[in-house]
């Protein structure tokens, strides 16, 4: 039997990329900087990544012709701010020309504001540990929003804080390297204070354009009398964040697996269950949990799922996770969540942080010597959900 189950008027269909991660030779960030460092557990460096600093044109040409009505990406304050109070009118002109023709080609531009990556200056100033980065954050949040003003469609203040701070701050894989509690919640609340301080930013540049933070959500499950660890490891993880976007003009989820919290801590998934490229367990499921919770502890703030997707070998198991992905997301539109949009992480395959180019997360392959784009047939699958705004299973 066929269903076919469409989504709202005016839903969002698109892909998210981050400038790290495609646009190569990101040289004054701290993730540049980290990767070239002996001793950390970087697999190889993000060197010219997918020359999207170059070829966006065309990449955005492909994704609209896919059927895509939208494009995340970021702009990157390394570039943008290279030292403290020193703009680079270049910089920001690139990323007017990326919003301008991303609106030529029907997309609906989403700019994220920080993705990971921030400049030297300020890693060398004690990055988010400093309470002070927020209002420099802020500053040039409110200079690269009246900079690109109404050619942004939608904003993201910071992309997954909660990613940063857990593992820059508490584990010590990222930049900045530390590995201390204390740290890890101070990153927090200065990531906070700058995602407050930021909204007011954009908005005073960019006009009413809605503005939100996009978070790491997973769907957490106790096992074997976790409960309490549970809720021990949530709160400052995702918690803290929701509860810091109430009122916010939406929310944005990014959910890839589910998390399994025994009473010692988190668990590795069950044996003999299907992984993906990640280690992560094959589990479409989360994404509806996700998106309900972050619905409640939001008190009903709206949804756009920032990022979703699966790093797979196997094109087909992409096609499958998806579908699942979106069933569940219909399930929640039916019963009255106000979820506006969807973007499938990621565009082209790139560089994904610590673990280099191995894991495939792209709709688009990459070749690593010419940088050929070859969409999988997953491009074409998902391009015409988006052009029907409809799911036929
Ligand atoms: C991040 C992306 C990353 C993706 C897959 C998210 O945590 O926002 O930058 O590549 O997940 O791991």
């Amino acid at each position: 039997m066929t269903t076919e189950q469409r989504f709202p008027d005016g839903f969002l269909w698109g892909t998210a990329t981050a400038a790290h991660q495609v646009e190569g030779g990101n040289w004054n960030s701290d993730w540049w900087a980290w990767e070239h460092k002996p001793d950390t557990l970087c697999a190889e460096p993000s060197g010219d990544a997918c020359d999207h600093w170059n070829r966006y044109p065309d990449d955005l040409a492909l994704l609209s012709g896919l059927g895509f009505n939208a494009y995340r990406f970021s702009v990157e304050w390394a570039r943008i701010e290279p030292e403290e109070g020193c703009f680079s009118t270049v910089a920001l002109d690139h990323y007017r020309r990326v919003c301008a023709t991303a609106r030529e080609q029907g997309l609906h531009p989403v700019v994220t504001f920080h993705h990971f990556t921030s400049p030297r200056w300020v890693d060398a100033d004690g990055s988010w540990e400093n309470p002070k980065t927020a209002e420099r954050f802020a500053r040039y949040c409110e200079r690269a929003a009246g900079a690109l003003g109404d050619l942004v469609g939608t904003a993201c203040t910071i992309n997954e804080p909660n990613i940063v701070a857990f593992y820059g701050y508490r584990h010590g894989v990222f930049p900045p390297g530390r590995t201390d509690s204390a740290a890890r919640h101070a990153a927090n609340d200065t990531f906070i204070d700058g995602h407050r301080r930021a909204v007011e930013a954009i908005k005073a540049g960019a006009g009413g354009v809605p503005v939100g933070l996009t978070l790491s959500m997973t769907a957490w499950e106790a096992v074997e009398g976790g409960e309490e660890n549970l809720v021990k490891f949530r709160r400052p993880f995702e918690d803290v964040f929701l509860e810091a976007a109430r009122g916010d003009d939406f929310i944005g989820v990014q959910t890839y697996t589910r998390e399994r919290i025994g009473p010692d801590g988190q668990l590795p998934p069950e044996a003999g269950v299907e992984t993906t490229l990640m280690g992560y367990e094959f589990w479409p499921q989360a994404l509806e949990a996700t998106i309900r919770r972050a619905w409640e502890v939001t008190d009903g703030t709206p949804v756009i799922v920032t990022e979703n997707g699966i790093a797979a070998e196997d094109d087909a198991r992409r096609v499958a996770y998806v579908t699942g992905a979106l069933q569940g997301v219909q399930r929640c539109i039916d019963d009255g969540l106000d979820v506006r949009g969807y973007f499938y992480w990621t565009a082209l395959d790139n560089f994904e942080w610590l673990f280099g180019y191995r894991p495939t997360f792209g709709l688009v392959g990459v070749d690593r010597q010419t940088f050929e784009r070859t969409p999988k047939p997953s491009a074409s699958w998902l391009g015409s959900v988006a052009r029907a705004n409809a799911l036929v299973v």
